[in-house]
């Protein structure tokens, strides 16, 4: 009988490890005859550790297992799907998993990630192997139609990003996977990676082939161990198998994959200083242009996309990009796996196709508060994204149409807070995570977050209140328009949105500009 446990590091941090070996005694001590596979993330953390079995009417759910949980299971024969207090019936039943569009996740949390038969068997690599039969301009022409755009948060037609590398000659391109995963209450990356890590490097051969790029290189933050493990053996994994290398699957062409551990720094994770870092430099942000396309790692052309980009690009090949282009509204097509964090009570990872509601995501998935407070605010697009009030809950999750509001949707992570949140005190750690983050280079940013985290503590104190809220507003134009980056330069989002909506927390009765 197999029993999935997972091996993600949220199943872990909650105690993982220790059902697989109350598991592994159990059946020992009944004669029981079992098969612990280790799968990702089904991505309910609130049920972690989730454990399924698989049984003829499918795999049931059982979760959270604790360790002294595991006897009762047993007493109770769950091996044989029984009842017990802590069943779900069929996984795939769970109302959460149920109403999702799992395009990019399709595997995570069903498959062994470090078995490449499992993988197969589950519609891997046939995007690699239409690739293999493609041009490279046929395969950025596939990836342009599918609409797919940045996932790290900036949203760039992943197409156009292709064109540009295909189109500039070099003798040697590179394929970087920025898996600095930094945006507070995000985890997309690192669930893909420790769920599915074939399908990131099978993304990020196409890639590859798509541009002419041999050589590839996955940045991933030091915080990222069970990711890092994960990668290193699927790329071991995969070189077995054939489908990476010097001749993959006999045609004649190469790809070849190393991961590299970052050292913790934010600003690592905005692209040209995760170059610098990959050189063996401090991380320091590169003045644009010349474009990572043109002038990247090394000086060479180079393709930079995300994590959750690179690993969408196997579900485009192999279904087409129109197949990808049927999910989503206006320009942002496709799936985008959101992260609930926060005060929230079923936290967790929500594939949906763009278009769906915050107020959806926060109640329908998300249950509403793990407080049981009403919900005040809502950090939407990590920690440089706007403060969205209730007012603005029902703006669909569109690029677009968020950018209409003066908010982002970002990498997808979505963290709640309930109406004990003071939103002057979550203004000040915007500017003191800036001042600590920053890299220094430019002025509006390293002083500008500095006299920010000062500016509001008087805004606070009730110390010449109107003046410093318009000397507040004036600072962070300044950052907006005058930050090189977009750290700098959009850290007066989540600033000015708490201002904005809620003016009360800063002791005034309402914003000048709402
Ligand atoms: P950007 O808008 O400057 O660039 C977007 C991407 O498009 C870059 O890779 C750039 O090199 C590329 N690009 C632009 N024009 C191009 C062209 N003509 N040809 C080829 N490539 C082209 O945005 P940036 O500064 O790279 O990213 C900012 C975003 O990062 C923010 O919106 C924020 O959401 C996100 N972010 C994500 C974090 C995470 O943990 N995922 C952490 C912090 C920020
Ligand atoms: Fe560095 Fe901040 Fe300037 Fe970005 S905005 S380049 S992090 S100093």
């Amino acid at each position: 009988i197999r029993i999935y446990i997972p091996a993600d590091a949220a199943a872990i941090a909650c105690g993982a490890e220790r059902v697989v070996a109350a598991v592994q005694k159990e059946a020992a001590q009944r004669n029981q005859d079992v098969t612990i596979v280790r799968n990702g993330s089904r991505g309910l953390l609130w049920l972690e550790p989730l454990i399924e079995v698989e049984t003829e009417r499918g795999r049931l759910a059982y979760g959270p297992v604790k360790a002294k949980d595991v006897a009762s299971l047993f007493e109770a024969d769950f091996l044989q799907g029984s009842d017990h207090p802590l069943a779900h019936g069929l996984t795939e039943d769970i109302p959460y998993l149920k109403k999702q569009e799992r395009l990019t996740f399709a595997r995570v949390g069903i498959t062994d990630p470090l078995s490449v038969p499992d993988y197969i068997e589950h519609g891997g690599f046939a995007g690699l192997s239409k690739a293999l039969t493609l041009a490279s301009a046929d395969i950025v022409q596939e990836v342009t139609e599918s609409g797919l755009r940045g996932r790290g948060g900036a949203a760039f037609p992943t197409g156009i990003k292709w064109k540009t590398v295909l189109g500039t000659p070099a003798d040697q391109k590179y394929i970087v996977c920025n898996a600095d995963e930094g945006d507070s209450g995000t985890f997309s990356d690192r669930m893909l990676m420790e769920g599915d890590p074939l399908c990131l490097i099978e993304g990020m051969t196409i890639a590859g082939l798509a541009t002419g790029a041999t050589k590839g290189y996955i940045y991933v933050r030091s915080e990222y161990p069970h990711a890092i493990l994960a990668l290193n053996r699927a790329i071991d994994a995969a070189t077995t198998a054939g489908w990476l290398g010097d001749n993959i699957r006999g045609s004649g062409k190469a790809f070849a994959l190393e991961v590299r551990k970052g050292a913790g720094a934010y600003i690592c994770g905005e692209e040209t200083s995760l170059l610098d870092s990959l050189e063996g430099k401090r991380g320091l942000v590169r003045a644009k242009p010349p474009l990572p396309a043109i002038k990247g790692l090394f000086g060479k052309p180079t393709v930079i996309n995300n994590v959750i980009s690179l690993a969408t690009v196997p579900y485009v090949l192999a279904h087409g990009g129109q197949a990808y282009a049927n999910y989503g509204m206006g320009r942002s097509k496709g799936t985008l796996p959101f992260q609930l964090a926060g005060n929230i009570r079923q936290g967790g990872l929500v594939e949906k196709a763009f278009g769906l509601t915050l107020r959806e995501l926060l109640f329908d998935y998300g249950g509403g508060s793990a407080s049981g407070r009403p919900i005040k605010a809502v950090q939407v697009g990590g920690p440089l994204g706007a403060y969205l009030p209730e007012s603005q809950w029902d703006v669909p999750m569109d690029y677009e149409a968020y950018m209409k509001v003066s908010a982002m949707i970002g990498h997808g992570g979505i963290v709640a807070f309930d109406d004990t949140a003071k939103m002057n005190d979550l203004a000040r750690y915007a500017m003191e995570f800036c001042a600590v983050e920053s890299c220094g280079k430019c002025t509006p940013c390293r002083i500008g977050s500095t006299r920010g985290t000062e500016v509001i503590d008087r805004i606070s104190a009730n110390e010449n209140r109107e003046e410093n809220v318009e000397l507040l507003r004036d600072l962070c134009n300044t950052m907006l328009g005058g930050s090189l980056c977009a750290l700098g330069g959009m850290t007066p989002y989540p600033v000015l949105s708490a201002l904005q909506h809620f003016p009360a927390d800063f002791g005034i009765e309402q914003s000048a500009e709402s």
